[in-house]
């Protein structure tokens, strides 16, 4: 039994005296005791060993006690377990040497064996829900199939992601027999992290709101929603698009338990669109965190009295910022912490 299971009660839609909160991705680079492991380790050094990564996963929960934990790792472990090369490359990031170009490349493509290519994340949920020790639950994630694409066509990240949309555009069936393989993929990935012991899965649709809406049925949410379909009875799964205001309707149509939404529509609008069952999940400018700690407090008591403080997991809109200071983000997590329902 998990002792702190706040956010898996927003998910189911319970009522609960304040909303659970946490920042995507928390653990990471704003925090002075990851610098010092990433001073060590290389990156995919980090994600494949299972001490470090069970390390880091906890420590922000050690430091602010959010009420869900996320375990590190990365969404382009997916794809290089798929037989294509990603380096992370400083200054500049993800970076995949021989990006994908035509569907001779599509089809060097595997959907992989999961327990021997990525059995390393599995082995650190193991030990990381060993050292959470049941306080709070731990989410599992993945890429969504349009966001992987997007770094397997263009190899590196992009403003505007040209050559994975002309990719898709010029050659459909590629671009869709690509799609079909990392959507298989993830689907088993989802499962494994599930029975290795994850409570929730989480898929990071970063660049969805790259599409038009059109085109984002057509290359992404169809495939968002096989891996909901697929996951639905094996654990709660939640769907974040970056940029898909335009798509919560039908997203909240689908069988996920709740939705993600960014800063780009007001709480009112996202609640409107995607009605009163669905719980959702943001929407906190990550550069708002910039604002004296004083301001970010009024402003996420703001935000939980806009989007209501039932069906609700109070977040970041997108990933927290590395030059964030110590202090704003605890404000943020103080804040909801804090939060009293004003008296009506
Ligand atoms: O706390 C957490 O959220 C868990 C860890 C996590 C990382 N990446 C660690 C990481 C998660 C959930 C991700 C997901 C991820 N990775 C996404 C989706 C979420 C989003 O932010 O949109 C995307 C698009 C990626 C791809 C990726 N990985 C990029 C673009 C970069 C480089 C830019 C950057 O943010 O630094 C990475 C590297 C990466 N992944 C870092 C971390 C902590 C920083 C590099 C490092 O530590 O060496």
């Amino acid at each position: 039994m998990i002792k702190n299971d706040r956010y898996l009660r927003a998910l189911k839609g319970e009522t609960l005296d304040r909303p659970p909160v946490w920042m995507m991705r928390q653990a990471g680079r704003y925090l002075p005791e990851f610098m010092k492991l990433k001073e060590k380790y290389d990156f995919f050094t980090r994600c494949q060993t299972p001490e470090l990564a069970a390390e880091i996963t906890v420590q922000p929960i050690r430091r602010y006690g959010m009420d869900a934990a996320i375990l590190f790792s990365d969404i382009l472990v997916v794809p290089q377990a798929m037989n294509i090369e990603v380096e992370m490359k400083n200054g500049v990031g993800p970076w995949l040497p021989n990006p994908i170009r035509s569907m001779a490349d599509v089809d060097k493509v595997i959907v992989p064996n999961i327990e021997e290519t990525l059995g390393y994340v599995m082995d650190a949920i193991r030990l990381t829900k060993q050292e959470l020790n049941d306080a709070v639950p731990l989410i599992g994630f993945a890429g969504s199939p349009w966001t992987l694409l997007c770094y397997c066509i263009q190899g590196q990240g992009s403003k505007n992601f040209d050559k994975a949309k002309e990719f898709c555009f010029t050659q459909p069936v590629a671009a869709h027999t690509l799609l079909q393989k990392i959507t298989d993929t993830t689907i088993l990935y989802l499962k494994e992290k599930v029975k290795a012991g994850v409570n929730a899965v989480q898929i990071f649709d970063s660049w969805g709101g790259m599409l038009s809406p059109v085109d984002y049925q057509e290359f992404s949410w169809k495939y968002i929603q096989q891996i909901i379909e697929a996951l639905k009875d094996d654990a709660p799964v939640i769907a974040f698009g970056k940029g898909c205001w335009f798509a919560l309707e039908t997203m909240a149509e689908s069988n996920a338990s709740a939705l993600g939404v960014d800063w780009t529509l007001t709480p009112k609008m996202a609640r409107k669109l995607a009605g009163p069952h669905m719980t959702l999940q943001g929407n906190f400018d990550p550069t708002r965190l910039f604002s004296p700690p004083t301001t970010i407090k009024k402003m996420v008591t703001a935000m939980i009295d806009d989007f209501g403080k039932d069906k609700y997991i109070v977040n970041l809109g997108h990933g927290i910022l590395p030059n964030v200071g110590l202090d704003n983000a605890k404000a943020f997590i103080d804040a909801v912490k804090e939060y009293k329902q004003p008296e009506s």
